[in-house]
């Protein structure tokens, strides 16, 4: 049984495509039910593969291979050193193989090449620095209980970790939950989006060769409402992650809190990106071309609410505008382009209507409105930019996740200070500035989990990343986020040769 989906009305042929089955303890496995879905190549709008569409069997087969693995002496009693040499030797795999996993994530996201080798040339890194994580987690010694008590606390894995992953940075995104969890001695599960199976799939044959044992990294590939509910609803699962729609981390959220198991969420976003009068207007205004035409806006940090000061304001809102216009759409695999396809039909869908919205609020496009003609049949949009809109609209509430800047005037740094909070979303922000007080007042200020001056979209796996308000809950990146696939174990000896005393009595020393 085969899945039509977005590709097959513009000309996908099924029976030509190649398939793509799940991953679980080690092998390529079959879908139980027999069903397949397309996945779509965004450039041109047709199927160019299909993957396994997982069901609750599928899932329940994944949790059982890691649940084993988690439970197998080889893996439970693998030391911690060395368990950081396997996740180096997958980093180094990747690297050998990161062109070809830059070109698979292209092919399915329709984002830039030139953007996904860069990803995939940092993913080693992350495996690195995880790496060198895992044989310094431990517990530690607590004082003063009593001479005759000692208490330790232990660190310990959670056990099988689920993972579920969007579509705009599939390996990256994926990356953040599996190299902590791995580190710290966990199992996983990995159910990618539905619109960008490939990639990880291609990961995982890579375990193979850098020593985990089958089971360690299993992935179901599948819709969210089947594959993803059943791996977060099964009771095995200790620990669930996820990156995507707010919509869809608050469902996870509730079920994880059913049950009471730990979540990760690293959620929407609707970043402001905020220019005071004595910034160097020529930086700033790449900067806000940065935060929000990048990846064609498709990024959680896109800082799609932009803030200029009312004295530099039209000269900002021209240089964006002009940078806007000569923005090269086209092809993300040609090395010149700079803008390529949205990531599928419902995504230019959802950005035309957000465009339509604007209009009717009031608000008036400066440059793009309109899908982008280049000659290709797939997802293009102009990179658009929004004047005469105000911070209480639908398009300065709502996450667009598409090229769609609003450029909103402000007169002091308060009055920006509370338009930029006055938002559900807490993920990111920019501050662009020459005035050294006023850049850390406003760091301090923005209710936001990664504030960026002078810059936009800085990362590193050194530096951690967490959303506030409806931006999600936890930590990713950095060595915090160790502690979310760990739990905490606290252990008292009793080292006195003395007989025990009044049972009737707490002990405290
Ligand atoms: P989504 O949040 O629904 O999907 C993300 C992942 O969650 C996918 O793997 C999906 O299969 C899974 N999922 C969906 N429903 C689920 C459920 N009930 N239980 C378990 N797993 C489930 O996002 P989608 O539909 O791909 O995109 C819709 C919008 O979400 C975008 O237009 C954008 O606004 C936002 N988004 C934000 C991202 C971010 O990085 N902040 C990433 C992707 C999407
Ligand atoms: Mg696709």
């Amino acid at each position: 049984m085969t899945v039509h989906s977005e590709a097959a009305a513009t000309g996908g042929k099924p029976a030509d495509l190649p398939r793509r089955d799940h991953f679980i303890n080690g092998e390529r496995v079959a879908p139980a039910e027999g069903a397949y879905f397309e996945s779509v190549n965004p450039t041109h709008g047709t199927a160019f593969y299909e993957a396994a569409r997982g069901s609750a069997t599928d899932v329940d087969r994944a949790v059982t291979a890691a649940q084993q693995a988690f439970e197998n002496p080889a893996w439970r009693d693998l030391s911690q050193t060395r368990r950081g040499r396997l996740l180096r030797r997958l980093g180094d795999l990747i690297g050998e193989n990161a062109e070809s996993l830059a070109r698979t994530e292209t092919l399915d996201n329709g984002k830039l090449l030139r953007e996904m080798r860069a990803q995939l040339a940092a993913l080693p890194e992350y495996f690195y620095y995880f790496a060198g994580l895992a044989d310094k987690i431990h517990g530690e010694v607590i004082p003063g209980a009593a001479r005759s008590l000692l208490n330790y606390t232990l660190r310990e894995p959670v056990g099988v970790c689920g993972a579920i992953t969007p579509w705009n940075s599939p390996l990256m995104l994926t990356t953040t939950k599996l190299a902590p969890a791995l580190a710290a001695g966990n199992t996983m599960v990995v159910k990618p989006s539905e619109h960008t199976s490939a990639s990880l799939l291609e990961l995982a044959e890579l375990l193979d060769g850098s020593g985990f044992w089958p089971g360690v990294v299993n992935v179901v590939t599948g819709f969210g409402a089947e594959a993803g509910s059943a791996l977060v609803a099964d009771r095995r699962v200790r620990k669930m992650s996820f990156t995507g729609s707010t919509a869809t981390g608050a469902v996870i959220a509730r079920a994880c809190g059913e049950r009471f198991v730990k979540a990760t969420l690293e959620l929407g976003g609707k970043s402001p990106n905020i220019v005071f009068p004595d910034a160097d207007i020529a930086s700033a205004s790449m900067g806000i071309v940065a935060g929000i035409f990048a990846a064609a806006g498709q990024t959680c940090v896109a800082g799609s609410r932009v803030f200029v000061h009312r004295d530099v304001y039209d000269e900002t809102v021209e240089r964006v505008a002009e940078r806007a216009r000569t923005i090269r759409i086209g092809d993300p695999l040609e090395p010149g382009t700079e803008l390529g396809p949205l990531a599928m039909a419902s995504q230019l869908a959802k950005v035309e209507e957000y465009v339509a919205v604007g209009r009717k609020e009031g608000g008036q496009v400066v440059t793009g409105g309109t899908r982008a003609d280049v000659g290709l049949s797939g997802y293009f949009y102009e990179p658009t930019v929004f004047v005469g809109t105000d911070n209480g609209m639908r398009v300065s509430r709502e996450e667009i996740f598409g090229p769609v800047a609003s450029i909103m005037p402000f007169e002091t740094e308060e009055e920006v200070t509370r338009l930029a909070n006055d938002t559900d979303y807490g993920l990111a922000a920019g501050v662009w500035t020459r005035d050294l007080g006023r850049a850390h007042r406003m760091a301090s200020a923005l209710e936001a989990g990664t504030v960026w001056v002078n810059t936009y979209r800085a990362m590193s796996p050194m530096s951690p990343r967490s959303g506030f308000k409806n931006s999600g809950m936890g930590v990713e990146h950095g060595t915090e986020t160790i502690k979310e696939y760990t739990r905490l174990k606290s252990v008292w000896v009793n080292t006195s040769d003395e007989p025990q005393g009044d049972p009737f009595v707490l002990r405290s020393q």
